[in-house]
């Protein structure tokens, strides 16, 4: 079985002060901490601080992720970051978050394309999608999304934002589960809700691909995850891992999901 992925996604928090402190926090309590793979995603200008700050953790231990990226490698592009600007720094890319589909009207054209601007630049994407509404369909163990709302149906996120992405492309995508309800919000999913959600999710990608990329992508969950429900998603074989907001703030808590979180 393969490590889980932890991976921080600090937001737009921290100072230059604070980013520094966290990292190396989390640097001195993971230092004996093994079989699990963490990823920090600081705001990007802290990006070369963090890795300064991990020092020898970089890479070896600790690699690090973007929160976002532009599609193209360079141009006209105000306020943007490229791929090929951070790709000696990260090793990952989150894309599609939803708050960047919310706040900044990102849709799944542009995901797409961003999905292949990290491909591009060997990132590894890790593309988020998520349902806006708690599926009430659970009630009734299916969990079946709403074929009604398009911008709530996981599925159409998923075939949109991997449009022209190859079975081997796909070796580089992690996808990350993250139901909009739970997002912030204190109230994760339960974890048979995520597996069945996920379990979901690996049929689609097996439709769009085949079973042989369906179950050997990685697929994480993300929503109000804690050190208290960690193990409610990473115990369950069909979870690749997390993707942490609030609790990657605080090193402590941070530490302790990833000593919960290792094998
Ligand atoms: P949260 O955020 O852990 O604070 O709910 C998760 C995310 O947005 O990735």
């Amino acid at each position: 079985m393969n490590n889980s992925i932890i991976i921080g996604n600090w937001k737009m928090n921290t100072t230059l002060a604070d980013a520094v402190v966290l990292a190396t926090g989390i640097k001195k309590g993971t230092e004996n901490v093994d079989g699990v793979e963490i990823v920090l995603c600081p705001p990007s200008v802290w990006l070369v601080p963090v890795q300064e700050a991990l020092g020898k953790s970089f890479n070896k231990k600790i690699a690090l992720g973007a929160q976002n990226i532009f599609w193209e490698d360079e141009g006209a592009y105000t306020g943007e970051i490229s791929p090929k600007m951070i790709k000696n720094i990260c090793k990952y890319a989150i894309i599609g978050h939803s708050e960047r589909r919310r706040y900044l009207f990102e849709d799944n054209i542009i995901v797409n394309k961003k999905v292949h601007g990290a491909l591009l630049n060997n990132l590894t994407a890790v593309l988020c999608i998520g349902e806006h509404n708690k599926l009430t369909d659970e009630k009734k163990g299916r969990g079946r999304p709403t074929k009604k709302d398009k911008f709530n149906n996981i599925f159409y996120q998923l075939e949109k934002s991997l449009l022209g992405i190859t079975k081997k492309m796909m070796q580089n995508v992690i996808i990350a589960y993250e139901p909009i309800w739970a997002i912030g919000t204190g109230k994760p999913a339960t974890g048979i809700y995520a597996v069945k959600m996920i379990f979901m999710i690996r049929e689609r990608i097996a439709k769009i691909y085949d079973w042989k990329t369906a179950s050997s992508v990685k697929i994480l969950y993300g929503g109000s995850v804690t050190s208290d429900n960690i193990l409610e998603f990473t115990g369950q074989p069909e979870i690749n891992g997390v993707l942490a907001g609030g609790a990657s703030l605080k090193a402590k808590e941070f530490v302790k999901m990833c000593q919960l979180a290792a094998k």
